[in-house]
């Protein structure tokens, strides 16, 4: 398969995240041409960024020339860091009002001066592509039809790339956010696995990581997960992006490190994501699944069968 890179001798195999997103986004694009017509325009995503957060930055680049580059319509709405709560609720209300916009995405983190909840609250469910609304995530709960949450999408997504039927599979996910650990135990559970969802208070997390099939790492925290916690021929997924100081670069050097010990773990797992190149680029991926999703759902047009997410 083009996605997974076969592995040397004694090593896993790597997930190459970036090759998976690339197919999912031309999928996407595929399904926005055939929906074009019936729109009568291609699918629309607004996004929103308040303040100057350099990674918030690149993601909200990086979602736009990915918009585009599938054939989508991407419309940006940038504001500064001071901006008052009520005038973003009031920009997220115009977004909603707008017929001509499929999917609103709220750039988090935002400024700590604005409630995150009240603003992601204020979102149409219709065209919640992030899938963070409460409505979107009891749909998630109850098991019923509705925008999914994108990284967690991309785990299991890239899970079955490498596994097949994820039914009886054992899970762990450490760390409980709204965006990825709590959404990404609710996905998997969809897929039939039995779920541990694990957190910093987890008694024997080596342990429990060791019994896993499935070892998902949303904690932020680099390296965290060791390389003696995987058990043989375990699938590792590291939603983890940290930057950390690199000497061997040089004075003042920097590199992006996940949340696993990406080299002791690969001497062990049988897949494992590599950091950057890994979870990362699914996230957009989905978001553009997402978007033609919304767009079809909104004009009750129907949703291209082979959509990934
Ligand atoms: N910030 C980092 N990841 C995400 C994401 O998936 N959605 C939103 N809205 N903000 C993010």
């Amino acid at each position: 398969m083009s996605d997974i890179i076969l592995p040397q001798a004694g090593r896993a195999a790597i997930l190459d995240g970036k090759a998976a997103a690339a197919a999912i986004d031309r999928a996407a694009a595929e399904a926005a041409r055939a929906l074009t017509p019936g729109l009568g325009r291609p699918p629309c995503l607004a996004v929103v960024l308040v303040g100057e957060d350099p990674a918030s930055q690149v993601y909200v680049r990086n979602k736009a020339r990915r918009t585009e580059a599938a054939g989508m319509t991407s419309v940006e709405h940038r504001r500064p860091a001071d901006f008052p709560q009520e005038d973003l609720i009031a920009l997220v209300q115009e977004l909603n009002a707008d017929d001509g916009v499929d999917g609103i995405l709220v750039q988090l983190p935002l400024p700590g001066h604005i409630d995150e909840r009240a603003v992601v609250e204020a979102i149409d469910p219709a065209k919640d592509v992030d899938g963070l609304t409460a409505a979107s995530a009891g749909r998630l709960v109850l098991g019923a039809p509705g925008l999914r949450p994108c990284t967690p999408s991309g785990c299991v997504w890239l899970a079955e790339q490498a596994l097949g039927d994820l039914t009886g599979k054992s899970v762990i996910v450490i760390g409980r956010s709204i965006l990825v650990g709590k959404p990404a135990a609710l996905l998997f559970l969809e897929k039939n696995c039995t779920v541990t969802l694990a957190h910093s208070r987890t008694k024997d997390l080596p342990g429990l990581c060791r019994s896993a099939d499935i070892v998902v790492a949303a904690v932020g925290r680099p390296e965290l997960v060791e390389g003696d916690w995987i058990g043989e021929g375990a699938c590792v997924l590291d939603v983890g992006i940290n930057r950390v100081d690199a000497p061997e670069k040089g004075e003042g050097g920097s590199k992006l490190v996940g949340d696993v010990d990406f080299e002791a773990a690969s001497v062990r797992a049988g897949f494992i994501t590599p950091v950057p190149g890994g979870i990362g680029p699914m996230t957009i991926a989905m978001l553009l699944a997402n978007t033609v999703r919304a767009a079809a759902g909104r004009k009750g047009l129907p949703i291209p069968e082979n959509l990934p997410g």
